[in-house]
């Protein structure tokens, strides 16, 4: 157990120095305005029950804000993959994984217009493979 135990630390230290040599060389995320009201629709049907419909009140037992600086000094020097690998993998934290991976990518995007990231014309996509080249918000 103990030698478990190391060994996720150990990992989780290489990965958190990675990151922060990655950081610098992230794209921004990319996302429209369509998805980001489609994540809207997603969220308040899956989501405000718990963080609540302006994101941050956090209503449900110890739900994060998902707007303002705590939220984005969390995410903006990891890479998008790990914001959207924690959502799909844990939320809703009651239906974890439910929902399809687009619906993800589209609250993803949402939670990114909140939180400052401008739309553009691309869609953010769900290949963890192109998120990983994106950073967070910042
Ligand atoms: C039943 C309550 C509940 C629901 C519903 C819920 N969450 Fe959460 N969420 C939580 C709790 C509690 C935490 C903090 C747990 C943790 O950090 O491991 C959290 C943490 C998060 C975080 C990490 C915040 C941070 O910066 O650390 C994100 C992102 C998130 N939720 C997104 C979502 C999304 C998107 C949905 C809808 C698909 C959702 N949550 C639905 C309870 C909920």
């Amino acid at each position: 157990m103990l030698k478990a135990i190391s060994a996720v630390l150990l990992v989780a230290a290489a990965s958190t120095a990675c990151v922060s040599v990655q950081a610098q060389t992230l794209a921004s995320p990319v996302y429209t305005t369509e998805q980001a009201k489609r994540g809207e629709a997603a969220y308040m049907q899956n989501c405000s029950g718990c963080h609540g419909d302006q994101l941050d009140n956090g209503e449900g037992d110890g739900a994060a804000p998902l707007v303002g600086p705590a939220f984005i000094q969390g995410w903006s020097a990891k890479s998008l993959d790990e914001l959207f690998n924690f959502t799909s993998t844990n939320m809703p934290i009651n239906a974890p994984g439910s929902l399809a991976p687009q619906t993800y990518a589209d609250l993803v995007a949402f939670l990114l217009s909140r939180n400052g990231v401008s739309p553009g014309a691309q869609e953010l996509p769900f290949d963890t493979v192109k998120l990983k080249e994106m950073s967070g918000p910042r």
